[in-house]
């Protein structure tokens, strides 16, 4: 059986970084695609070389060229601008947008059948509008926040507790911003929901709320320690279990920017929702019953992206 290939757009930081895993975990062999000459061709040629050492038979290539990503079973997009300290991912709109669009074409001509996964921000508007641009069916484009917001509040909740980050669940919902949504109630540990460790007296209401505040900067904590950049390390992880997800049909349930249609009562809108991952991309979206507090951090989430939205169509009124 031929290898899978897994197509990057952009190579910056975070593309060299999906390279490298991709390549380890021999997901396939995989295109760095970017405009930068020089850029995917040095990281890919830099990883290739690192693969006798540890063992893994993966081809990399480097490309400006989109004829390279043909026939690409997965595309993890990353093209565009990252967040400098003091821009909002909002700042970022305008310059993304039209990065979705070239990206969006160059997959519509060479890859139609991948999964696609975009990373760029503002994610939730970002992936909209790649998903109309490509015109690819809309479970098999997908946006990657949902993972790495869980992520981040796992880890600091096992900081918290002292326990291992395998042992925490997380469940977050909305947007990837400021206004996300972590849900407490559903998050645990080993199965014990947060509100009855509260009870158990392993932590307090005010340190769980300080840590969804912390989760909510999550992405703002640590451009502001990089200062010439954003991360990268766990959005790479992030979609890489993503792909991996969807090459090996795992059927994980995990939150993604998924295309709602009539769920939670919203129609052709991408936002955090848990889902069902598997060979047919999202396929099933989980309907959550939220109480009246959750109900209403979730629609304030889905204004912010709806504003997001709406903005993209006045720049790009194809989109509207
Ligand atoms: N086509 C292909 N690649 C492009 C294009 C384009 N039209 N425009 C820019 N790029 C490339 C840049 O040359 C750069 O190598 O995208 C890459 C982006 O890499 P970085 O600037 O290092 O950004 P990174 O940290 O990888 O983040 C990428 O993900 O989390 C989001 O906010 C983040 O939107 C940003 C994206």
């Amino acid at each position: 059986m031929a290898r899978k290939k897994i197509a990057l757009i952009g190579a910056g930081m975070i593309g060299g970084t999906l390279a490298h895993l991709a390549a380890q975990k021999e997901l396939g062999d995989v295109v760095l695609f970017d405009i930068a000459e020089g850029i995917p061709e040095g990281k890919g040629l830099d990883i290739a070389e690192s693969s006798p050492i540890d063992g893994y038979d993966s081809h990399l290539k480097g490309s400006q060229d989109y004829k390279d990503i043909a026939g690409a079973d997965v595309c993890i997009v990353t093209a565009g601008v990252a967040r400098k300290p003091g821009m909002s991912r909002d700042d970022l709109l305008g310059i993304n947008l039209k990065v979705m669009k070239s990206v969006g074409e160059g997959i519509k001509t060479h890859a139609p059948n991948a999964l696609v996964i975009c990373i760029t921000n503002p994610l939730d508007a970002m992936v909209w509008a790649l998903q109309k641009f490509s015109g690819l069916p809309a479970n098999k484009v997908v946006g990657m926040a949902g993972i790495l917001d869980s992520a981040r509040f796992r880890y600091f909740l096992a900081e918290e507790f002292n326990v291992s980050v395998e042992s925490v669940t997380a469940f977050v919902l909305g947007g990837h911003g400021d206004t996300m949504v972590p849900l407490v109630r559903y998050s645990t540990v080993a199965g014990i929901p947060l509100p009855d460790l509260i009870e158990m007296g392993w932590t307090t209401q005010a340190k769980i709320d300080a840590i969804v505040d912390r989760t909510r900067k999550g992405g703002g904590e640590i451009v502001a320690l990089l200062k010439t950049g954003s991360a990268y390390y766990a959005p790479a992880a992030s979609a890489i279990q993503m792909a991996e997800c969807y090459l090996k049909d795992k059927k994980l349930v995990v939150p993604c920017a998924a295309q709602l249609s009539g769920q939670y009562g919203l129609n052709d809108l991408y936002v955090g929702v848990p889902i069902v991952l598997g060979a047919d991309g999202c396929e099933r979206i989980v309907e959550v019953k939220l109480n009246k507090d959750e109900k209403a951090m979730f629609d304030s989430s889905v204004a912010a992206v709806h504003e997001l939205m709406d903005a993209c169509v006045k720049l790009d009124p194809s989109l509207g």
